[in-house]
């Protein structure tokens, strides 16, 4: 499968792009970078730094610095630590960015594979807003966008009734709700029953100790966030169930309904039904023991 992973690292999403390194029938096409956890700029230092620890030769392409139409924006570094990993003062600079834009890169890689491309998009949803704004055949084009994203029907995480990426840049994710790609959103419904703990970190570090032990030294700032706001379990893997999504589909559960995002101030970036729309994919639950017991099987093949 070729897959291009749009993504703000952010501690959650590097154990994502791990995952997909390691994942036998993926192919990483390219990393296109967001906003969200992070400005911009870091974000692509990170995917960067990320693809080369890695050893994954692909291109990274810079996508929006902001939410459409806002003028300023605040990452979230209580969640992800200053530079989006964890308590790490110092990001190197590795390698540089593709020369285009997401929204040109996503339309190109789209172009090139007629109907095989998957995206999972796992950020604040700027860039697929742009690229369906860029190319007509854009949507036709992609074969599937999988979105970590959503809280349906359930409490979101940066408001009661939002999930931060969908709430992030709440215009874009509607309009790409509105439209016809083919589409899965993975959101909280799903996301929150995968949870791993300070054992299964320290498990990745033991079997994989550069990959797995950096995501174990980044994702202690991480759980410990999720310690601060009462979830004492652990800390839900959100991007790398996405992931999952992609690949293991069958091990969801999904139900499809048209959805749309609120502006409304009550309830600013919910994601609610819209009966009109083209049906998305909702990701209902997830087998969550399995997608645990896969991630660390698949890892393990790092080093
Ligand atoms: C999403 O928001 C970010 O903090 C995570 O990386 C994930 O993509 C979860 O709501
Ligand atoms: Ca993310």
């Amino acid at each position: 499968m070729k897959l291009i992973i749009d993504t703000d690292p952010g501690v959650d999403d590097a154990l994502a792009i791990a995952l997909a390194a390691a994942l036998p029938e993926v192919e990483i096409a390219g990393l296109t970078t967001i906003f969200g956890n992070t400005f911009v700029e870091q974000s692509s230092r990170n995917a960067r730094y990320l693809l080369d620890m890695l050893g994954v030769d692909a291109p990274v392409a810079e996508g929006a610095r902001l939410p459409d139409g806002a003028s300023t924006y605040e990452p979230s570094a209580n969640v992800h630590g200053p530079e989006g990993f964890g308590d790490l003062d110092v990001v190197p600079e590795v390698g540089k960015n593709d020369p285009r834009p997401a929204a040109e890169f996503l339309c190109d890689l789209a172009a090139q594979t007629p109907g095989e491309l998957v995206v999972c998009a796992i950020g604040p949803l700027t860039n697929i807003a742009n690229a369906l704004k860029l190319d007509r055949g854009f949507a036709e084009n992609l074969g599937r966008l999988v979105i970590m994203g959503g809280a349906f029907n359930c409490p979101g995480n940066i408001t009661p009734q939002a999930e931060a990426n969908i709430y992030h840049d709440a215009l874009a994710a509607d309009a790409v709700f509105a439209s016809d790609l083919n589409m899965s959103m993975v959101g909280l419904n799903a996301t929150m029953q995968t949870l791993l703990t300070v054992e299964d970190f320290a498990q990745m570090a033991a079997t994989a100790p550069k990959v797995g032990g950096f995501v174990n030294r980044i994702s202690q700032f991480y759980l410990e966030f999720y310690r601060s706001v009462g979830v004492t379990e652990g800390c839900p893997m959100h991007d790398a169930t996405a992931i999952l999504a992609c690949t293991n589909p069958e091990r969801f559960t999904f139900m499809p309904a048209g959805l749309q995002v609120s502006t409304k101030a009550a309830d600013y970036g919910a994601t609610i039904e819209h009966p009109d729309r083209t049906p998305v994919q909702i990701a209902r639950a997830v087998e969550a023991d399995w997608a645990v017991a896969h991630v660390h099987a698949q890892l393990a093949a790092l080093s």
